[in-house]
């Protein structure tokens, strides 16, 4: 069942989202080697706290953190660790905050230091093919367009998308109806309306598409271990178009000319 937003509903996950793309920001100041995951997950805990917020993933069917954390393999759902970030690797950070009651849902992969011009292209790539995907989510397309507007972006150059995880509507629940895979034909699934709320969120790999989970149940990683890049926003439809309630800006503000 997906549940379409009144407008005033659309201002109030906007507000939720802000809060999300401010932690996102917030968290983007750790990013650094020698920084344990753990530590981003606190920071990210705290401020979402000190601003009327929930930290959605903590108990979420289990999980352990506030935040996922994605270190180079990882394709989505690691849990925050003693391990301490290294020169050269990436590592994606995925924040759901409730606010009164709705959620925003984002995620961003940063590279931490330098790291190989390979590595680097996937992440642009990957970050290009969530727009990809924006600019076809408008009313009278299909979720399907969505999908075939990612696979088709980073198929043609050389990365492969995973399947069994896929974007999701957004609102009171962190995970509503549809699903938005990363991956289809064109004209196929849900068609879009306004009020629609749904996050798009290309996970895309160097290596082979095949993943794994680990025995604890969440961490999905690349099979062949290769690196796997990762973005998400949350959007809502309005007025037939695409409205991007989540900003990279608080992250931009931070990278500087590091920003990818
Ligand atoms: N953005 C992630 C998702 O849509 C958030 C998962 S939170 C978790 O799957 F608790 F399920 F890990
Ligand atoms: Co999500």
């Amino acid at each position: 069942m997906i549940y379409l937003k009144t407008p005033e509903e659309i201002e109030l996950m906007r507000r939720a989202a802000d809060l999300t793309s401010r932690v996102l920001g917030e968290m983007a100041k750790w990013v650094k080697p020698g920084v344990t995951t753990h530590k981003i997950d606190s920071v990210a805990k705290e401020f979402i706290l000190d601003n009327g917020g929930r930290p959605a993933c903590l108990g979420y069917g289990g999980f352990p953190g506030a935040v996922c954390i994605e270190v180079n393999e990882v394709v989505v759902h690691g849990f925050p660790s003693s391990y301490s970030l290294r020169e050269g690797d990436i590592v994606g950070l995925d924040v759901v905050a409730e606010l009164n009651g709705y959620n925003g849902d984002m995620c961003y992969t940063f590279p931490v230091g330098e790291v190989s011009e390979d590595v680097l292209k996937l992440m642009r790539t990957t970050k290009e093919s969530l727009y990809k995907g924006i600019e076809v989510c408008r009313e009278g397309n299909r979720i399907g367009d969505i999908a075939n507007a990612v696979q088709t972006y980073v198929e043609r150059r050389g990365y492969t998308v995973v399947r069994e995880m896929c974007g999701h509507g957004i609102g009171r629940k962190m995970h509503e109806d549809p699903e938005v895979p990363n991956y289809g034909r064109r004209g196929t699934g849900a068609l879009i309306k306004n009020g629609m709320c749904i996050c798009i969120e290309p996970m895309i790999n160097l290596g082979s598409r095949n993943i794994v989970i680990e025995k604890d149940g969440w961490t999905c990683r690349t099979k062949d271990r290769k690196p796997s890049a990762h973005y998400e926003h949350t959007i809502a439809v309005l007025d037939g178009e695409p409205d991007v309630l989540t900003t990279f800006d608080y992250v931009k503000e931070v990278l500087g000319d590091r920003f990818i």
